[in-house]
């Protein structure tokens, strides 16, 4: 369920009409509903009731720090890939005891930075970033709270390219190998073991690669526990879909997911975290854009509309499904006609939908493309010297700039001639 509905006719966040943005801050933006989020940390936080448990947000799907700051202060951890995440989250409020530290490229530079800043844990992803991470804990004198990333060899069964368990993903230190490396991890100075991670995926739409990793993981603990290991916490990932076609799709509750948790590892005495991202943010957020042109095509129709492939880069990535909806609602029975909705970025890739079934919008008229709020806005660039589009916060009847949109004197100002030109 999200607060993005029709009222008297036109689309809502939440108390707001969504004209009413898009005529103080101009199109294409985003807009985000605070109570959509804040009832998504809820629902993950009351599956996983009766465990130890943190919910670490994957900073990765939205890093606005206003999106932070209202997760963080309803007690969620981070979880974060870069030092930018982490000082994002720093930013928010968020206390580095709180933060989760993932990622398969850690440098010395964030690692020495993130010590110094507080760190709950670093998930570590491979034998040479251990080395690093002991010599460098151990020049700043601290003892680092770490698990390893394990590689479970599971299909998560999604699109490939957000797949991460199988073993020919980067991702983890094969399972098979992981004792020897917990061995090594167990005798380092600047190093405390602590747990085991996983993350197998992203926009899961079946509960069943889930229970094979995480049964895999209890496996592993049992083993870790014999070798003389003190395992008392477990990173689940995150990972849990979204219906993005809302009418046709339902992938598993937060719920069902929680039991899968209890019933696999939730008696084995260790303190549970997952870092789900999509499901926090994704259906928090809407993209507004407006029609520029309706173009008739040979047997085709077009709508080209303001926002394009580097502000939603989604379809063109991953040939993603976004509804795609009028602002305002169309009268009951109104004849659909199939359109390409498309972006005015020169690649043909710049297509958002193909042959998709709408009602009729006007040159100038507003169409919101929902669960926009999860790899959205952070996945944009200015490709084409388009400026970033803003980012707006709704809660209630309020709404404000969370992220303006920058000049284009802002933007092009960023370069600079060198002094021979
Ligand atoms: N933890 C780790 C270590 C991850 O790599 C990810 C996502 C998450 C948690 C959060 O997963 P979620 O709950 O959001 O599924 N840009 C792609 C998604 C990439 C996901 C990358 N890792 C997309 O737009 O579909």
């Amino acid at each position: 369920m999200d607060h993005f509905i029709y009222k008297d006719g036109v689309l809502h966040a939440e108390g707001v009409a969504v004209t009413e943005i898009a005529a103080s801050v101009g199109t294409p933006f985003y807009a985000y509903s605070q109570a959509t989020l804040e009832r998504h940390f809820r629902v993950f936080d009351e599956a996983l009731a009766g465990m130890d448990h943190l919910i670490c947000y994957a900073v990765k799907a939205n890093s606005n720090i206003a999106v932070l700051k209202i997760l963080g202060d309803l007690g969620a951890g981070m979880d974060v890939v870069s030092l930018g995440e982490y000082l994002r989250a720093k930013a928010a409020g968020v206390p580095g005891d709180r933060i989760v530290f993932s990622g398969i490229g850690k440098t010395r530079d964030e690692m020495r930075t993130v010590l110094q800043g507080g760190i709950r844990q670093f998930n570590v992803e491979s034998e040479p970033e251990l080395a690093v991470l002991n010599a460098v804990a151990m020049e700043s004198g601290v003892v680092v709270p770490i698990t390893l990333r394990v590689n479970p060899d599971v299909d998560a069964k999604t699109h490939a390219k957000i797949a991460t368990g199988k073993s020919d993903n980067k991702f983890g230190i094969p399972i098979a190998q992981s004792r020897r490396v917990y061995a090594v991890a167990g005798a380092m100075d600047g190093i405390d073991v602590i747990g085991v991670d996983v993350h197998i995926g992203s926009q899961l739409t079946d509960l069943e690669p889930f229970r094979a990793a995480f049964l895999k993981v209890r496996e592993l603990t049992e083993q870790l526990r014999e070798d003389g290991h003190n395992i008392r916490r477990l990173d689940l990932g995150g990972g849990l879909g979204i219906p993005y076609a809302h009418s046709n799709e339902a992938p598993p509750l937060p719920m069902d997911y929680g039991q899968v948790i209890r019933e696999t590892v939730g008696d084995m005495g260790c303190e549970i975290e997952i870092e789900p991202g999509r499901l926090v943010a994704g259906n928090a957020g809407i993209m507004v854009t407006s029609v520029i042109y309706n173009k008739a095509g040979e047997g085709r129709d077009f709508l080209i509309v303001d926002a394009a492939m580097n502000d939603l880069i989604r379809p063109a990535m991953y040939d993603a499904h976004h509804d795609i909806i009028p602002v305002i609602e169309p009268a009951v029975g109104v004849e659909l006609n199939a359109v390409d909705i498309v972006g005015p970025v020169c690649e043909t890739g710049d297509t958002f939908a193909k042959h998709r079934n709408m009602p009729p919008v006007a040159d100038g008229g507003l169409v919101a493309f929902r669960s926009a709020g999860a790899y959205g806005a952070v996945m944009s660039s200015e490709y084409n010297t388009r400026p970033m589009i803003p980012e707006v916060l709704v809660s209630g009847d309020q709404f404000a700039v969370i992220r303006p949109r920058p000049s284009y004197d802002e933007m092009i100002n960023r370069d600079k001639l060198p002094e021979w030109l």
